[in-house]
């Protein structure tokens, strides 16, 4: 099994997503700042993936400030983890969550809270396991059998603490005996497709074939396309879902050509205080990721480059929202919500 993270001797160690799939390298993170690092610079990535991180990296942060510091400097350390990337709503939900627990803690002696800090940054990665395998049971019966399931980005084990969201629904169809092979689109700039899914998805022997990102028009109207599973890094109240850029564009070829468009994700995902997903915030990545494909230069010098990281789906493309407390479906206003409890 892939470790995505891990709390080893007071380190939080990660397997680094910027060197895969050459090289299986792993960092350990001894302070929160590095564990900042880490999450800004994608050596750890996808919405719960880094959720866990920054648990664990407001942990690390209480565990390794001297007693006297640690009520002066929490909100630092909140605030460092918090400002490193804003699209994925995982990350704030864990900080929040860690920031309960302390004000639930803070009258008791530091070794205490430090105890209860790391004990709850353990279950925040254990439960993600929990949930993605919920997640997987519970979109297995929408994945036709015999068919080819088209992907884009990771949102595997690599961008969970273990098994994956949209790659959960594929690996539980998989167990359940049905005969599926993945298309999975390379997604540029980054190439988390080409870098990561194929190779997560090799390890386990699924069959997957790499595609380009502008492939993907051609496959959906081919009818090789049985369904269409990606994850998300926030979902509106009215099922309006921001992913890896490049997921719109599938979405709605995937409508045009009659294929079913499924978004597999955690209820921590749903961001239920934004309306719509034109409030959700697109983080902007710097040109170099465009410029550049792994150092080689593939553009001419001072090209004007945008760069968004994610973009978002309009939920009338969405055949279905698959969480680990059940599928909604539309009109996600009322099934998002009746789901969240
Ligand atoms: O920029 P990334 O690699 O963090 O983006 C990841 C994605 O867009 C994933 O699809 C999403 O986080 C869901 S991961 C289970």
């Amino acid at each position: 099994m892939i470790e995505t993270i891990q709390w080893i001797d007071d380190c939080v160690v990660m397997i680094d997503q910027t060197r895969l799939p050459v090289e299986e390298k792993y960092v350990h993170c001894r302070t929160y700042q590095e564990v900042a690092t880490a999450i800004r610079d994608m050596i750890i990535r996808g919405a719960p993936a880094i959720g866990v991180a920054a648990a664990m990296g407001v942990a690390l942060g209480v565990l390794r400030t001297p007693d006297e510091a640690v009520d002066g400097q929490f909100e630092t350390i909140c605030e460092t983890l918090a400002r490193t990337r804003p699209t994925a709503v995982n990350l704030f939900w864990a900080i929040d969550r860690m920031k309960r627990l302390y004000g639930s803690v803070r009258a008791q002696p530091v070794g205490e809270i430090r105890r209860r800090m790391i004990e709850e940054a353990l279950r925040v990665r254990e439960e993600d396991i929990a949930i993605c395998r919920a997640i997987g049971r519970n979109g297995e019966p929408l994945v036709p059998a015999e068919r080819t399931i088209l992907t884009h980005c990771n949102a595997g084990a690599l961008a969970t603490a273990g098994y994956g969201t949209a790659l959960g629904v594929i690996r539980a169809a998989v167990e359940a005996g049905k005969n599926v092979d993945v298309f999975a689109d390379e997604t540029r700039p980054f190439l988390q497709g080409a870098r990561l899914t194929v190779w997560e998805l090799q390890q386990d022997q699924i069959p997957t074939t790499l595609i380009t990102d502008n492939m993907a028009g051609h496959f959906l109207k081919s009818g090789r396309i049985g369904c269409v599973v990606v994850g998300a890094d926030r979902i509106a109240a009215n099922g309006d879902v921001a992913n890896k850029i490049g997921t719109y564009s599938v979405a709605v070829l995937a409508k045009e050509n009659n294929v079913p468009f499924f978004v597999a994700a955690p209820i921590s995902t749903l961001d239920l205080t934004l309306a719509s997903g034109d409030q959700i915030p697109i983080e902007e990545r710097a040109a170099v990721e465009v410029t550049h494909v792994f150092g080689q230069q593939v553009a001419p010098e001072q090209s004007r480059v945008e760069n968004p990281a994610f973009d978002v789906t309009p939920s009338r493309y969405v055949s279905a929202i698959i969480t680990e407390k059940g599928v909604a479906r539309a009109p996600y206003e009322d099934s998002l919500r009746k789901l969240a409890g």
